[in-house]
């Protein structure tokens, strides 16, 4: 159980060289791991995340054959290329714990069949639950044998007969997990494949690929800022095989990634008298949803020292206590910001006026039904919240009492609730909080040295 208490300002800075610094992006990590499974040599990663999620992704590789180290927080991994024909022989079914972590499950089920792979997918009681068909879906339709289990995990993902099929493939809801999934699968295939999505998921991948020589395209295209713009229904990601070109391995640096560092802005908003700076933080813009969010809600956020690491956009930022007031949120801006919503309705709530959150459905697929664990857990420490069948409503500018909560088995609601008690009457105590560890395991650390009365128990 975690207890956060109200009263004490956050002040101070994370980075590199500091003694704490936000971790490595999640999504960033999961990619450069897997991805440079694929490429030929060795890939050297720095500030990759260590925690639950990734380590289910690195023992996955180890159990497909792939040897990896690391010293501190680089990671080097050593790849063995894309096998572009089929096979028939070869290593027998490896099974693969995904432990909680979807990205896992389906980033690999896509990248199977190019490494000349063939596995059963599995994992968690929570991750069992999580919707599987829309990887399985497009899999199919590209010659990949995978069975489901009622559409969910387990995965037995088979080798392939013949070489894989190019695809066009419409998406019913923007994911950049299922797209990740089809384009890596594309690596594999005898030809071009195309991706469309009603919304601008993170493009992290084919920010990667490319780097690595991979032909790949968005449409439509805003050159200036090299990101897809909504000019017509669909976001558009076409992809070629490379053939006999092999992958360049990775020599990068991991930004800090923005959906972690969303705990600490809010905090630092919502505590009085705090002043924060972030180093280094991630600033994809097909990320910062929740900067956008809370920049309209009035927040003091400071965007200092741009720069692009790796053909990924990075800031240092600097968060000062804001007095907040509602917004309205829909459409495209959803997907944006698909990971913070626990942590933006917990700012929603300290904000005057009422926050309104429609079109977001997905959230209820996520590591736990967050409309309606966000809704039972803020109205329990007195937020006016009303669940929606695609969102929820909050009726702001309400002291907050405080009180127990529960994690509901989900690292980011743990730490939205943990947060929420910090500016609240009498704190709050949130229940199975060791799900921190599944993303953020300097979490609570990080919130001591800012200056919050924190108590781990
Ligand atoms: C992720 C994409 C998102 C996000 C998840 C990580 C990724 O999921 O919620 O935490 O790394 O691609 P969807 O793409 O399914 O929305």
């Amino acid at each position: 159980m975690i207890r956060t208490n109200p009263g004490k300002p956050l002040q101070g800075s994370l980075g590199d060289q500091r003694d704490f610094n936000i971790p490595g992006d999640k999504s960033i990590s999961h990619r450069a791991a897997l991805f440079s499974a694929l490429a030929v040599g060795e890939s050297e990663i720095s500030n990759f995340l260590i925690a639950n999620v990734t380590k289910a992704m690195l023992d996955g590789l180890q159990e497909l054959g792939f040897k990896w180290e690391f010293s501190g927080t680089t990671l080097k991994l050593a790849g063995k290329g894309i096998v572009n024909l089929p096979t028939t022989s070869g290593d027998l079914s490896s099974t693969i714990d995904c432990g909680n972590s979807a990205t896992t499950m389906r980033l690999l089920a896509g990248a199977l069949p190019g490494m000349g792979k063939s596995a059963v997918l599995d994992g968690s009681s929570g991750l069992r639950k999580r919707p599987m068909t829309r990887i399985v879906k497009p899999l199919k339709k590209m010659g990949v044998p995978v069975q489901d289990t009622g559409g969910c995990a387990p995965l037995i993902i088979g080798k392939p007969k013949y070489t894989l099929k190019p695809l066009n493939y419409t998406l019913p809801v923007a994911s950049a997990q299922v797209k990740t999934c089809i384009l890596l699968a594309a690596l594999a295939a005898e030809g071009e494949t195309t991706v469309y999505e009603p919304g601008p998921s993170r493009d992290h991948s084919e920010r990667m690929l490319k780097t690595m020589g991979v032909e790949i395209y968005k449409e439509p295209r805003d050159d200036k800022r090299d990101i897809p713009v909504p000019s017509r229904d669909y976001f558009v990601t076409r992809i070629l095989p490379p053939g006999n070109k092999r992958l360049t391995p990775l020599k990068m640096t991991i930004p800090g990634d923005i959906s972690s560092g969303a705990f600490i802005i809010v905090a630092g908003l919502i505590c009085p008298d705090s002043e924060i700076k972030i180093e280094g933080l991630g600033i994809n813009p097909t990320r910062i949803g929740i900067l956008d969010a809370l920049l309209k809600m009035g927040a003091d956020i400071s965007i200092q020292n741009q720069q692009v690491l790796n053909d990924e956009p990075v800031a240092d930022l600097v968060v000062r206590s804001s007095k907040l007031r509602g917004v309205e949120l829909s459409g495209s801006e959803i997907v944006r910001m698909i990971d913070e919503f626990p942590i933006f309705a917990v700012a929603a709530s300290y904000a005057d006026g009422i926050t309104r959150v429609k079109d977001a459905e997905e959230l209820r697929y996520k590591e736990s039904d967050r409309i309606a664990a966000i809704s039972s857990e803020l109205s329990k420490i007195g937020v006016r919240i009303e669940e929606k069948p695609d969102g929820f409503t909050i009726y702001g500018g309400y002291s907050i009492e405080g009180g127990d909560v529960d994690s509901h088995g989900d690292h980011r609601l743990a730490m939205s609730l943990a947060v929420a008690g910090l500016s609240s009457k009498e704190g709050t105590r949130v229940k199975s909080a060791e799900v921190i560890a599944e993303s953020f395991p300097d979490f609570i650390n990080i919130l001591k040295f800012l200056g919050a009365d924190v108590q781990n128990n």
